[in-house]
């Protein structure tokens, strides 16, 4: 038998090379070897979004983006964590075995105490419920298709090892293994990746480079990355410059020696490197805009195929509902 992954993406706003990079392609690349299930969490959305049509519309683009990059939903389950409803049964059931005190040590919980107290607020300030038990939601979409893998960037790791502790609490209380305890399988690659002012790239800090804008605004963008005041005849430095880190991520080793050369040769001004990583992003993704922008124009058919997603990833969540509520004699 096959080993389990499963992964999701809050829908929080449009994606980027970031998430490309550090979830999509992998996963994408583990659904060859891996019963790959993946997901689009919208009610962790939720906690952040509350305007519905902005909710749907970054909802639709990461179901466009995920099939546009080539997910094949004849080998792989593709579906919105909403439409599951054993999940959030789930969570209840696992919310019995959850200590208070593991959610308090959730990080992103934490980071949000912290900045309070940093600014002389009340520790509960713009904490809702949902933010606190963030992790036992996690914790349900990863349980409920009895998963053994997870990949996800380094900043997930504790919300995996959480999951991994209440599987072991609820498979000991009933001393059977009624839930698969899951493994984390962590990507670097998102924490090596500069955003435009050479910050880790992320919605948070305003910097993220998005693939399927038109070609002449991606091109804008590009041109907006940071870089040193250096002039045109100067020797420049690749090891030290955001836009050569960029092109080291799609490049092939002498496309990458290529470059370096160019950089230490003088004679290359920054306006030229940033458009030798434009037309390598290009190459990149340049089919893959065309397949998002015929995918995102037909909703109706996106809605399709997330339903028929979640009909055949029910199968497999009644199921294990099932087997949960008959071992605890609910
Ligand atoms: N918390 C994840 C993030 O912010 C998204 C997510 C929700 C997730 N549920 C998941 C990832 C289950 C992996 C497995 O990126």
């Amino acid at each position: 038998m096959k080993k389990i992954a499963l992964t999701g993406i809050k829908p929080t706003g449009q994606p980027h090379i970031g998430n490309y990079l550090g979830a999509i392609k992998p996963a994408l690349e583990l659904s060859k070897t891996y019963d790959s299930r993946y997901f689009i969490a919208d009610y962790h959305a939720l906690n952040s979004i509350k305007d519905p049509n902005i909710l749907r519309e970054y909802t639709y683009e990461i179901a466009a983006t995920w099939l546009a990059c080539g997910l094949d939903t004849n080998n792989v389950l593709l579906y919105k964590q909403s439409d599951i409803p054993e999940i959030f049964e789930l969570t209840t059931f696992i919310s019995a075995f959850t200590a208070k005190g593991l959610m308090n040590r959730a990080h992103a919980y934490k980071a949000v105490v912290a900045t309070n107290r940093e600014n002389k607020r009340d520790d509960d300030d713009n904490i809702n419920i949902g933010l606190f038990t963030y992790p036992v939601l996690m914790a349900a979409d990863i349980l409920m298709f009895d998963t053994n893998v997870v990949p996800v960037g380094k900043d997930q790791k504790q919300h995996i090892e959480i999951a991994a502790d209440i599987a072991q609490s609820v498979n000991f209380n009933y001393k059977k293994n009624l839930l698969v305890v899951p493994k984390p399988l962590i990507s670097e690659t998102m924490d090596i990746i500069p955003g435009l002012d050479g910050r880790k790239m992320s919605k948070s800090y305003n910097n993220v480079i998005s693939p399927f804008l038109p070609a002449k605004k991606l091109r804008k963008v590009v041109m907006k990355i940071k870089t040193n005041s250096q002039g045109m005849e100067e020797v420049k430095n690749p090891d030290d410059c955001n836009v050569f880190a960029l092109f080291k991520l799609f490049a092939t080793e002498s496309e990458q020696n290529d470059l370096r050369k160019r950089y230490l040769a003088g004679g290359m001004g920054w306006g030229e490197a940033k458009q030798t990583l434009f037309e390598k992003l290009e190459d990149e993704f340049a089919a893959k805009r065309n397949n998002y922008n015929y995918i995102i124009q037909d909703k109706a058919e996106i809605d399709n195929t997330l339903k028929a997603g979640a009909l055949k990833a029910r199968e497999i969540s009644s199921k294990v509902m099932q087997r949960l509520r008959s071992g605890a004699g609910l």
